[in-house]
């Protein structure tokens, strides 16, 4: 660690990296990314998000869920099976982030979920800060029953993404520069 980037750059530089490898994340590493999940704004502190860490042979064993989450899952074509076994062998770490939203006279659930947001973009950004890549995925591995069971989650715990944590393995986009004023408006406007 230790050569980490300026706060201002990494919040406004940061591109999400799809293609991820090896080394794995030390442990150093590893704890500033969860100081930083820990720190997402939450509505009367009710801690509705958690976090899991699948790295190594675990990988492999989310690998094994993805796939037996499908329904008649050994009727699929080989190069199907594999693909759902090797989809979480795409970076060294995977950060599962879970939101157990409660209920709450004065915090709606979506409120909740909405800090769980801010936990996984603060990984995002300090992932960046610490030269790593990272992205945010869920598709319908979030979305199936199978998987939130096969993870251990409790009822009424929801995945709100998949972060794939590594070392970038590709070219960088360069996103275009969007026009500020496209997407922030004085109010009320002024008259011409
Ligand atoms: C909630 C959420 C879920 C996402 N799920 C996926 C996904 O399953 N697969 C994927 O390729 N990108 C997914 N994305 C998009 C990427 O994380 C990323 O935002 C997108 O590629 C744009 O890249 P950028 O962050 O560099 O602008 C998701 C984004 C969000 C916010």
């Amino acid at each position: 660690m230790g050569n980490f980037m300026d706060a201002i750059q990494a919040l406004t530089e940061r591109v999400s990296v799809p293609q991820l490898t090896g080394p794995d994340i030390t442990p150093e590493e590893e704890r500033v990314l969860f100081q930083a999940a820990l720190r997402a704004p939450d509505h009367a502190w009710l801690r509705p998000s958690r976090y899991l860490t699948v790295r190594g042979r675990a990988r492999e064993a989310l690998g094994r869920i993805f796939l037996e989450s499908e329904a008649d899952w050994q009727s699929l074509p080989q190069d199907k099976q594999t693909k759902l076994l090797n989809m979480p062998m795409r970076a060294p770490l995977i950060i599962v982030a879970v939101c157990r939203p409660a209920e709450h006279p004065k915090v709606p659930a979506d409120e909740q979920l909405l800090s769980t947001g801010a936990g996984v973009q603060n990984i995002l950004n300090a992932a960046w800060a610490l030269r790593l890549g990272a992205i945010w995925r869920t598709g319908e591995m979030a979305q199936k029953p199978e998987v939130a069971r096969g993870l251990g989650l409790a009822d009424g715990e929801i995945i709100v993404g998949f972060i794939y944590v590594g070392h970038v393995n590709c070219t960088l986009k360069q996103p275009p520069e969007l026009p500020l004023t496209d997407y922030v408006q004085d109010w009320p406007a002024k008259s011409s």
